[in-house]
């Protein structure tokens, strides 16, 4: 059977200040996992084909560099846009935006950045990237969290309401195998 692997790019250097969006390169922690992935996912597939995708942002990249698959980027696959407070922690928009932050807190799913996207904005650009997952065999998608939510959500059939809330770990690789209802999953933390 054929297997889906997610896994969030390494921590990046915003991971570490606690900022949202943008597009930091890997922290070295990060680059640590970015160095230990390709063994982790040969003992998982042994020679079987994979192909890997990643966004555009250069955290998912680095995180990909050392794999000895065939790449593939996709815009499609870039963390949700957080408009106006791209680049802010969270200390920072609930200062400057507090109404905002506020309700957010009241509808994740729903809840738009200003100049930017919610999570029902990012379940439909998805579309197109989950149409092409469903007519693959093995692939791993170096992600971003909001992203991997989605396609999560999706694959395992959860509720909009939960899916902003879905904890999907750093250094963590989820194998999800398709059957014909759901999915089987096993997780594989590495220790970095
Ligand atoms: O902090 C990492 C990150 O991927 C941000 O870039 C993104 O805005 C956020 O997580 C999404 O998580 P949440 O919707 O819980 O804020």
């Amino acid at each position: 059977p054929r297997s889906i692997f997610f896994s969030r790019h390494g921590e990046s250097q915003f991971n570490v200040e606690g900022k949202i969006g943008g597009d930091a390169p890997l922290s070295s922690r990060g680059m640590q996992y970015a160095q230990a992935l390709p063994a982790l996912i040969t003992d998982n597939i042994g020679d079987a084909p994979l192909t890997v995708w990643t966004s555009t942002l250069q955290r998912t990249i680095q995180s990909a560099q050392y794999l000895p698959y065939n790449k593939l980027t996709w815009k499609s696959l870039d963390e949700l846009d957080a408009g106006v407070c791209d680049g802010m922690t969270y200390e920072e928009i609930e200062q400057a935006y507090p109404e905002d932050f506020a309700n957010r807190d009241e509808d994740k799913f729903n809840y738009r950045y200003r100049g930017g996207e919610s999570y029902r904005d990012v379940v439909t650009r998805l579309e197109p990237v989950i149409m092409e997952l469903e007519r693959q065999e093995n692939i791993l998608i170096i992600g971003h969290q909001a992203i991997l939510r989605c396609l999560y959500a999706y694959f395992h059939n959860l509720p909009h309401d939960d899916l902003p809330y879905i904890k999907i770990p750093l250094h963590t690789v989820i194998k999800l195998t398709p059957k014909a209802y759901g999915c089987d999953e096993e997780r594989y933390t590495l220790p970095i």
